[in-house]
């Protein structure tokens, strides 16, 4: 199962990922490429270390969100890709781009979804006084984080957490949860009936 891992910035999520293949623990899954939206993605430096091919898309050379998803397709069938993961891609896919890659197209959130969907879902959980956050890996629909969920992860909020302290515990689930979720799904051991996803670990 080819993948391809679209990030914008840090990129630990894209790491962990290839840290997961190197260790022979991604199932049948490899990654295949890396695409950034910003030319200056920290995490694009894992493509040389873990020698991946890299592709920049910046959004200003192109002029609306149909010209840069068409764009975004061609580089994704030029490399035969299966499975596409959302491993903190800033930008909104179009419907139209969704309903081609429908359940191929995998997401990492920050937050017990449907809780807390959207930007700066570790402050929203603190500021509405949660006292359980996590995160979330799901199926991408047309609408943003409201897919199918495959798995998720809880964390305690303690009294003293910060944006920053809730932000690194969740990181680290973040961490075990996508590749596992990689796995599973290049194993053909996750099925969906309706909205309901079947995990057969
Ligand atoms: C993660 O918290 C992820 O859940 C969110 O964006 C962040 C990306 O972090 N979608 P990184 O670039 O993988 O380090």
């Amino acid at each position: 199962m080819r993948l391809a891992v679209l990030i914008s910035g840090r990129g630990s999520n894209l790491r962990s990922i290839l840290e997961s293949e190197r260790k022979g623990s991604l199932g049948k899954a490899i990654v295949s490429l890396i695409i950034s939206d910003k030319r200056d993605a920290k995490g694009l430096k894992y493509s040389k270390e873990y020698n991946k091919k890299a592709i920049i898309l910046e959004s200003n050379s192109y002029n609306s969100r149909e010209e840069y998803d068409n764009q975004l397709l061609k580089v994704l069938h030029e490399h035969d890709i299966d499975l596409i993961v959302l491993a903190g891609f800033m930008r909104i896919l179009t419907p139209f781009f969704v309903n081609k890659f429908i359940n191929r197209i995998v997401n990492i959130h920050p937050s017990l979804l449907p809780a807390f969907p959207g930007l700066n879902a570790q402050k929203q959980a603190l500021n509405h006084g949660s006292k359980i956050s996590g995160c979330t890996v799901h199926f991408v629909s047309e609408e943003v984080d409201v897919g199918p969920i495959i798995l998720q992860r809880a964390v305690d909020i303690s009294n003293d957490d910060t944006e920053e302290s809730l932000s690194q515990k969740i990181l680290k689930h973040e961490h075990e949860i996508l590749p596992l979720a990689l796995k599973l799904i290049s194993e053909g051991k996750i099925s969906i009936k309706e909205r309901n996803i079947i995990v057969e670990e």
